[in-house]
C-alpha cells in the first residue's frame, strides 16, 4: 500500500473574476507535517476548503487511503477523519464551547444530548493538551487565542487521521507557538498527517517535512525540507529573489514630538509610562505579549480608559476626548484582531475602506459616494489590493488583502499618528514588503507611528527606536542599529543593564 493517505488530483476551482486554483496535484503522507505556502491569494486556504467541504472544486478527483473520497459539506469531512482549524474562526459566535465543539456530530444525533458526558469529555481532552477553557462559555466572550483552541479541540475530539491547520500560529505569542507545536508533534508520533499553511518560514523549516509551493493558483514544486533552503522557497512564492525586506531608514529625518504620554497608567496593565513619539518615528513597542504594549495602543485610540496621567499631541489635550474625536483629529489604529473588531464582514470592500473616514466627505449630512469610491480606488491601486471588484464583499479576500484593506482604511483619514497592532499578520512575504514600504513612505511625510508586533524580526527591521516593556513598564529604550534579539529578551525579561 502506498504511503500516501490522501491525494488530490487536477484540482480547479474559479470564483468570479479569479482562477483560485488550476490543475493542482496535492499528496499527503501518513505521519508527515506537510507545509502549504504561497503569497496571498495563491490558493491555498481554497484547496483546504476543498478537502474540509467548504468549497466545490470545478474539477479533479481526491482520494483517501485509495478509496475516492466525496466530501459535500464540512461535518462530512470531520466524520471522515478530516479535522479543520480554519485561518478565521469559523465557530458559531452565538453557541457555547461545548455547544461548538459538539455540533451536528455522533453524539448528538442520537437524540439524547447527554451534557454532561460531553463535557467531561472536552475536560478530560483539554487536561491532555493542557487548554483550560469552561465549556459552557460562549464564543462571543473568548478572545482570539481561545477561539483558535477550541478549534483545535473541535478537529481533535473526533481523532483525526489528517489534521489542516491555516495560519494557526498568525494569532499565537511565542509560548502558545510552543505549545502548539509540541501538540503536533504528540499527534504526529501518532501517525496524524498534518497540512501546516503558514506565512512564517522559520516554522515551516523547524516542523515540516516536505513543502508545496503554491503560487497563483498552480503548483510550482514540491520540495523535501531538508533538501531546500529559505531562499529557494521564497524566490518559488514571488517569482524573483528578495533583496533586504525591510526598508533602510539611515538618513531619516525625526522631528519634534506629535504624541505625548506623561505618568499614565491603565489599569492592571500600566503603571505611571512616560515618552515621546517624535514626527516621522517608527517607535517600536518590544517585549512578550501581555505586558501592556496592547492595552496601550487601545488606550491612546480610546478604546479602553486610562486610569491615570495624561496624553497630549499637536497642542491638544486628549485626556477628555473620546474615541470618535480622536479619530476625527488623526489618530488611526489598525486592529491585531481583523475579524473580530477591524473588519465589517458583511460590508464590501469599498465600505470596510471607507468607514472611518467619512467625517471628511461629509456635506450637510450627506456622503459624496462619487469622491468615496474614488478615494478608495486611489487607495487600492496605491496598495496593491488584489480585489475583482470594489463591490464585493470583505470576506471573499484573502487574508493578507483584508489586511492591506485595514491599513488603507486609516490612510484615508490623513492621520499624523498611526498605532498599529501587528502590520503583517498573515501578510506573505512579497505583500509583507510593500506594507513596510507603506509604512517608510508614511512616516516620510511626517506621521508618527507607534508600532507594536511580537514578530521580533519585523520589529528590529522596522522601528527607529524601541521601548521594551516588561509588566507594564519599560524597562529598556534601544535605538536602531543597538537593538538585537538578545538585548530585547533580556529586558523583555525584566533584566535591567
Ligand atoms: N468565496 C470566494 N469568492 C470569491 N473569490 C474568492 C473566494 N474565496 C477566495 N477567493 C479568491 O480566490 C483566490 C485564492 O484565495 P485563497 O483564500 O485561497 O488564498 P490564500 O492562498 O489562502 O491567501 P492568504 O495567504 O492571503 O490567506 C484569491 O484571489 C481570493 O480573492
Ligand atoms: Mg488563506
Amino acid at each position: 500500500m502506498s504511503s500516501d493517505c490522501l491525494k488530490m488530483i487536477g484540482i480547479s476551482k474559479r470564483f468570479p473574476g479569479v482562477q483560485a486554483l488550476d490543475d493542482v496535484d496535492f499528496t499527503l503522507k501518513r505521519g508527515e507535517i506537510h507545509a502549504l505556502v504561497g503569497e496571498n491569494g495563491a490558493g491555498k486556504s481554497t484547496l483546504m476548503n476543498i478537502l474540509g467541504g467548504n468549497v466545490k472544486a470545478d474539477a479533479g478527483y481526491m482520494e483517501l487511503n485509495g478509496k475516492i473520497l466525496d466530501i459535500s459539506c464540512p461535518i462530512e469531512s470531520l466524520n471522515k477523519g478530516i479535522g479543520f482549524v480554519h485561518q478565521e474562526s469559523n465557530l458559531l459566535e452565538n453557541l457555547t464551547v461545548l455547544e461548538n465543539i459538539f455540533l451536528a456530530r455522533e453524539e448528538t444525533k442520537l437524540g439524547i444530548l447527554n451534557h454532561q458526558t460531553m463535557r467531561d469529555k472536552i475536560v478530560e481532552f483539554q487536561s491532555i493538551y493542557g487548554y483550560q477553557i469552561d465549556p459552557d462559555r460562549y464564543v462571543s466572550s473568548l478572545s482570539i487565542v481561545e477561539k483558535q483552541s477550541v478549534e483545535i479541540i473541535r478537529a481533535l475530539i473526533c481523532d483525526p487521521q489528517i489534521l489542516i491547520l491555516d495560519e494557526p500560529t498568525a494569532a499565537l505569542d511565542s509560548n502558545e507557538t510552543e505549545r502548539l507545536f509540541s501538540i503536533l508533534s504528540q499527534l504526529q508520533n501518532k501517525g496524524v498527517a498534518i497540512i501546516y499553511i503558514s506565512h512564517r518560514i522559520e516554522e515551516i523549516f523547524k516542523i515540516s517535512q516536505r513543502i508545496t509551493v503554491l503560487k497563483d493558483g498552480k503548483v510550482v514544486g514540491v520540495r523535501k525540507t531538508n533538501c531546500v533552503d529559505k531562499d529557494e522557497i521564497i524566490s518559488m512564492m514571488v517569482g524573483r529573489v528578495l533583496e533586504d525586506i525591510y526598508p533602510n531608514r539611515k538618513n531619516h529625518l525625526i522631528g519634534k514630538p506629535v504624541l505625548s504620554l506623561r505618568n499614565v497608567s491603565i489599569h492592571k496593565h500600566i503603571h505611571e509610562v512616560s515618552f515621546d513619539l517624535h514626527e516621522g518615528e517608527i517607535l517600536g513597542l518590544g517585549g512578550l505579549e501581555g505586558h501592556g504594549q496592547r492595552e496601550l495602543l487601545r488606550a491612546i485610540f480610546g478604546d479602553i480608559a486610562f486610569s491615570g496621567g495624561s496624553l497630549f499631541g499637536c497642542g491638544n489635550s486628549y485626556d477628555k476626548v473620546g474615541m470618535r474625536k480622536r479619530i476625527h483629529s488623526g489618530i488611526g489604529y489598525v486592529t491585531h484582531d481583523r475579524r473580530g473588531d477591524g473588519l465589517f464582514l458583511n460590508e464590501t470592500v469599498q465600505k470596510n475602506i471607507a468607514i472611518a473616514s467619512l467625517h471628511l466627505r461629509n456635506r450637510l449630512g450627506f456622503i459624496d459616494t462619487n469622491q468615496e469610491k474614488k478615494k478608495v480606488l486611489e487607495k487600492i491601486e496605491q496598495m496593491s489590493i488584489k480585489i475583482t471588484d470594489i463591490n464585493q464583499s470583505i470576506t471573499d479576500l484573502s487574508g493578507g488583502n483584508q489586511q492591506k484593506v485595514m491599513l488603507a482604511r486609516w490612510l484615508l483619514i490623513n492621520p499624523y499618528v498611526l498605532l498599529i497592532d501587528e502590520p503583517t499578520k498573515g501578510v506573505d512575504v512579497g505583500a509583507r514588503m510593500s506594507v513596510y514600504q507603506i509604512i517608510d513612505q508614511l512616516t516620510k511625510e511626517g506621521i508618527g507611528i507607534l508600532l507594536f508586533t511580537s514578530d521580533m524580526m519585523e520589529l528590529i527591521g522596522l522601528s527607529d527606536r524601541i521601548l521594551v516593556f516588561y509588566e507594564g513598564k519599560i524597562s529598556g529604550e534601544l535605538k536602531r542599529g543597538e537593538a538585537t534579539e538578545e538585548k530585547i529578551m533580556r529586558a523583555a525579561s525584566g533584566i535591567r543593564e
